[in-house]
């Protein structure tokens, strides 16, 4: 069923578990998430970029919502990152439920003024918003704390926002950061800034940059041909701690473009003459499933859709 992103997230806070909001550019990609969502009883949110929509448009939009209408657990679809007012109300327009307005690279007062309006419009509507406080980029663990404050998202800076916004969930900078590439080694994520965030802010939190890019995908990208450097991404033990503490929806993009382009090298690499773009698409379906199910299980919202 389709639904708002506050009837999704408001459970996933109270009851301590995550719900993964993957970002989708196509219909197989959709299929993967939300029938995998469907097969493991948990809710879960579609995510469309600005890029997306130019890309695919209300024609991906309606592939998105004919598929949550019809699914037998709860689908939002989300307007991920967006830029202004007017993309917001664009996105409200095509059908979504929920909206990001991202203004965190101004001002603290002109992000408030930027997402209130966008929380004024939203919620005339019906339709819930995400805004995100502090600088979203990776952080190594020597970052001395002063430096590490410039970057991440200030609690009591996150309370205010949240009471002179009215914003339903908020995106907090917490040492993730967008793509394969998020600094040597495993990234550094302030578990502790989450704690003290959640305990002054009921609100759900949003977790961006959240892949884990996963050791034997890379490799067998790799494998079949690919080319991409030493890439590591959030551990699962730390997105589970992450939920416990409060972060109700995380985002997850860069995983299943890796699934979906290792799947089709693989079949191209193995069957040069295959031309049947069902055969060469249809494992990659098949493996960004794996990858769904996977961190549906780590964010501990299988089984969470009504009725289970
Ligand atoms: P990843 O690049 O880690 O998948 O993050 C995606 C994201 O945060 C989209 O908003």
């Amino acid at each position: 069923m389709l639904v708002t992103g506050n009837d999704i997230l408001i459970p996933a806070r109270a009851g301590k578990y995550a719900v993964g909001a993957f970002n989708t550019n196509n219909m197989e990609i959709t299929q993967a998430i939300i029938h995998t969502a469907e097969r493991l009883r948990s809710p879960v949110m579609v995510q469309m970029s600005e890029g997306a929509i130019k890309y695919g448009g209300q024609d991906l939009a309606n592939i998105v919502l004919d598929l949550a209408e019809r699914a037998s657990v709860p689908v939002a679809l989300h307007l991920d990152h967006g830029s202004s007012y007017e993309s917001a109300l664009k996105a409200i327009k095509m059908g979504f439920t929920s909206v990001m307005i991202d203004a965190s690279h101004h001002p603290f007062e002109e992000n408030v003024h930027e997402t209130r309006r966008v929380v004024e419009a939203a919620h005339a509507m019906g339709i819930s918003v995400e805004a995100e406080l502090g600088r979203l980029g990776g952080i190594e663990e020597h970052v001395v704390v002063d430096e590490k404050d410039a970057f991440l998202t200030d609690p009591e800076e996150a309370v205010r926002f949240v009471e002179q916004t009215g914003t339903d969930y908020l995106a907090i900078a917490i040492g993730t950061s967008h793509g394969a590439y998020k600094g040597k080694g495993r990234p550094f994520i302030d578990l502790a800034r989450i704690q003290r965030i959640s305990e002054l802010v009921s609100i759900p939190l949003v977790a961006h940059g959240s892949s884990g890019v996963p050791a034997e995908l890379v490799q067998r990208f790799r494998d079949a041909g690919g080319e991409i450097g030493d890439a590591v991404g959030i551990a699962d033990e730390d997105l589970q701690q992450a939920a416990q503490y409060g972060i109700a929806k995380v985002n997850v993009d860069t995983d299943l473009r890796l699934a979906m382009t290792t799947g089709v090298r693989e079949v191209l690499k193995k069957t040069p003459k295959e031309f049947d773009p069902r055969k060469i698409f249809g494992p990659a379906r098949e493996l960004m499933g794996q990858i769904v199910e996977h961190k549906l299980r780590v964010l501990g919202s299988v089984g969470q859709a009504p009725g289970c």
